[in-house]
């Protein structure tokens, strides 16, 4: 069974990118759990004065489910064509610890727009040493939806199928990448 965390990028209670991931995680292909992390409005602000012993409760908790996840799927939107504030502190608390290093992670888009900030977050995650996983992209577009019309589309057959399918490559990835490591 592979354990797969999914972070969104979004704070907004109506969050498409939230929906996205809550739908991965409900649509879960078989042999793999995927966890929905939801701490990034509590995380302080990225310090490295506040770093090892000092390490904030919160901060922890993110590093130990990043730690333990076998790989990670993130979907965010953009702002003022970059990646958001909340989800960059997240990425910022990971940057010291061996926590990405070769640690398997998928993108995956809420927007068909959003290019600056895919491209920002990509570069940032493979500068961590995430092992990214770039040979499909999963997007769903939900951009300026709301919930029950979001709900409407992530419930539709064809979209489900697409989510299961990014998920499956993802872990063949996550398995190839093991193998090769071992
Ligand atoms: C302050 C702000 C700035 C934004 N800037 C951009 C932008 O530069 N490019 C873009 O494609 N969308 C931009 N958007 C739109 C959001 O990326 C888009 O609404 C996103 O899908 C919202 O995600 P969410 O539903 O998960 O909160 C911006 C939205 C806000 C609130």
């Amino acid at each position: 069974m592979l354990n797969i965390l999914a972070i969104s990028g979004s704070l907004r209670a109506a969050s498409t990118n939230s929906a996205l991931v809550s739908a991965l995680a409900r649509n879960a292909p078989t042999g793999c759990r995927v966890a929905v992390h939801d701490g990034l409005a509590r995380l302080p602000i990225f310090n490295p004065d506040d770093e090892g012993d000092r390490t904030p409760d919160e901060a922890s908790r993110l590093i130990e489910a990043v730690s333990r996840a076998d790989g990670v799927i993130v979907s965010c939107p953009e702002y003022a064509h970059g990646v958001p504030g909340g989800l960059k502190n997240a990425l910022d608390w990971l940057v010291s610890r061996d926590a990405a290093i070769d640690k398997p992670a998928m993108l995956a888009h809420a927007s068909p727009r959003s290019l600056y900030a895919r491209a920002a977050l990509a570069e940032i995650m493979r500068t961590m040493s995430f092992a990214l996983y770039e040979r499909a992209a999963l997007e769903i577009p939900l951009l300026g939806k709301k919930p029950p019309e979001v709900e409407m589309i992530l419930g539709d057959e064809a979209n489900q199928r697409a989510m299961r399918e990014a998920v499956q490559g993802f872990m063949d990835f996550i398995r190839a990448s093991a193998a090769s490591s071992s």
